[in-house]
């Protein structure tokens, strides 16, 4: 059977595939469907996000869908940029000028009020099935960017953890600890579950 990735986000279906790979289900996504262009992310949390991009993509494709929305909480600036992440500089902004604008609004923060945690919500919809499931990870946003790897807020985001930011870490790395990784194992549990009890879902 089949799973559809409701993402355009190369760095994300990249991420999200390797994490899938367990499932033993064939994991394709919207670069299988052109014609199904950028959904517009127009809800005002990323609950609300995950389903409608997880449910157009279902009702289009006739395929199981998981949609996800993912949202950078910032402690000192109340929670943004949040589920407006990927605009926080404007529309069709860089990742640069996201984390541009970031630093600049932090730029008088000192380390120990520079809180922050990624929150990344996945639903999976076939049909009428419905199942919801949530990542975070707690961290502190930096002074300067460090790293190469990952995308987005990775260079800024420091783990106590690891000692390091997310763009220092390999995929896999990222992925054992990361919002989107703990989102998708808890995900991928409920989904076990589900069609051990349904055995007719995705037949
Ligand atoms: P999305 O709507 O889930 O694609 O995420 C919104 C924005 O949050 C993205 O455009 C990125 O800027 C940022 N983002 C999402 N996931 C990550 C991540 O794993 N690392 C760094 N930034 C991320």
């Amino acid at each position: 059977m089949k799973i559809i990735i409701a993402s355009h986000n190369i760095h994300k279906m990249e991420e999200m595939k390797v994490m899938l790979k367990n499932l033993s289900v064939d994991v394709i996504t919207l670069d299988n469907f052109p014609e199904i262009g950028e959904i517009p992310e127009t809800g005002k949390t990323l609950e609300e996000n995950a389903l409608l991009k997880a449910r157009i993509v279902n009702e289009i494709t006739g395929l199981p869908a998981i949609g996800d929305d993912t949202g950078l909480e910032v402690d000192a600036l109340k929670g943004a940029p949040g589920v407006y992440s990927a605009r926080y500089a404007g529309e069709n902004v860089s990742y640069e000028e996201n984390v541009n604008k970031l630093l600049k609004e932090m730029e008088f923060i000192k380390e120990e009020s520079r809180t922050a945690r990624f929150r990344t919500v996945t639903t999976f919809v076939d049909g009428d099935d419905l199942i919801t499931a949530e990542g975070t990870i707690e961290g502190i946003i930096t002074k300067t960017p460090k790293g190469v790897n990952g995308f987005g807020y990775d260079p800024v985001f420091y783990i106590p953890k690891t000692k390091c930011t997310f763009a220092e870490l390999s995929t896999e790395e990222k992925n054992r600890i990361s919002h989107r990784g703990l989102a998708l194992q808890k995900l991928c549990k409920f989904l076990f579950a589900h069609w051990s009890t349904n055995k007719t879902i995705g037949e």
